[in-house]
């Protein structure tokens, strides 16, 4: 059984769909804190299968034991966590406990288990501004901020793990920007409270519950202008996970790869795929730049391509279908 941490969010949900359909059973621990319980249910209409499901904290080392004594876990795949940037400088002692004190409490009832194979959902943000792009993981780590610090504390941690311990197999997965949704509709990006990133607020304007699009600057050193950015299908994201996990049962060790397309695209190239996936008109204004942003970010996909014999394969146009299927079908409700 796999245990996984968020797998009632985004990446997490998806990924378990992978995991099912790969016929592996799955043990869901989420707290709810950005996602909804209906995603339970979905994700059986999917696979036909119907996930575990334990409504907790990563932070709570006694649940974690009880669940560790209770079920066969032989791996965990780590997605429980705070993540929006903007939100982590403005609270950052939540994200150091969520991310941080959590993914340590989860490792210390792994630990007391004897289980030692760790999926980790790191991103992108812990190269910082100043990457050259395509962005490889030899590139300078320097996050700016809390989220991106509280993620390369962990890569650390579990770096230190396996050099004590080469027991531990671990895979840190470096996400780009991860959009777009199950191909059924029925699972995709769904935050609580207001979105900050791009997909789903384009999204909303499409479905005509937001008025227009702001687009945060337009002078950049790009095609067109506007920010350039690698945006990877939710589901190439699951099967990376799989990849990892399949690497971290045969092959052991530990990797830290991009999960990327190694393609960047503009915002605007964004927004006008989606006026054709949706045939909307998605109204916008050019606004001043956003303090923090990067003008470029996309990775240099070959590791990942090398050891965990993966690369992604939607396209931005299946990035905007899907996700206006499930911005339609989740609007319907
Ligand atoms: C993308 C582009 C904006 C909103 C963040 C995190 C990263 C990862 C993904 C967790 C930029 C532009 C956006 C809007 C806009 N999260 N934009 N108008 O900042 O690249 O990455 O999300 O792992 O860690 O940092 O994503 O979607 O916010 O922005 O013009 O209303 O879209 O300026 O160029 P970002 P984003």
């Amino acid at each position: 059984m796999i245990l996984v941490t968020g797998g009632m969010g985004y990446i997490g949900s998806h990924t378990c769909v992978v995991l099912a359909e790969a016929g592996y059973q799955t043990l869901i621990l989420d707290n709810l804190a950005n996602s909804h319980l209906e995603v339970l249910d979905r994700l059986e209409q999917i696979s036909g299968v119907r996930s575990q499901f334990v409504n907790g904290d990563v932070r709570d080392a006694q649940l974690l034991d009880e669940l560790f004594l209770k079920h066969n876990i032989t791996a965990v795949i780590h997605f429980a966590g705070l993540k929006a940037v903007g939100e982590s400088l403005e609270i950052p002692f939540e994200y150091y406990d969520n991310n941080v004190t959590g993914s340590l409490t989860l490792l210390g009832a792994m630990k007391r288990a004897q289980v030692k194979n760790f999926i980790f959902s790191s991103t992108a943000n812990v190269y910082g501004n100043f990457a050259e792009v395509p962005v490889a993981e030899e590139a300078a780590l320097e996050p700016n901020n809390p989220y991106g610090r509280s993620k390369l504390m962990i890569e650390q941690i579990l770096a230190d793990l396996h050099l004590a311990d080469s027991e531990w197999n671990i895979a840190c997965l470096r996400y780009f920007n991860p959009v777009g949704a199950h191909e059924s509709g029925l699972i995709g990006e769904n935050p609580q409270g207001t979105p900050s990133n791009l997909m789903p607020i384009i999204a909303s304007v499409a479905a005509g519950r937001r008025e227009k699009l702001q687009v945060f600057g337009d002078d950049y050193p790009t095609p067109d202008g506007t920010g350039m950015r690698d945006f990877i299908h939710v589901m190439d994201l699951a099967e990376g996970h799989l990849a990892a996990l399949t690497h971290c049962l045969t092959q052991g060790g530990t990797v830290t790869v991009n999960l990327g397309t190694g393609q960047g695209y503009t915002v605007m190239q964004m927004i006008n795929a989606f006026r054709e996936a949706s045939e909307k008109s998605i109204p916008c204004d050019i606004v001043a730049r956003r303090t923090g942003d990067i003008v470029k970010s996309w990775a240099n996909p070959a590791k990942a391509k090398v050891v965990l014999g993966w690369q992604a394969k939607r396209g931005l146009m299946q990035m905007c279908v899907d996700t206006w299927r499930w911005t339609h079908h989740n609007q319907q409700r």
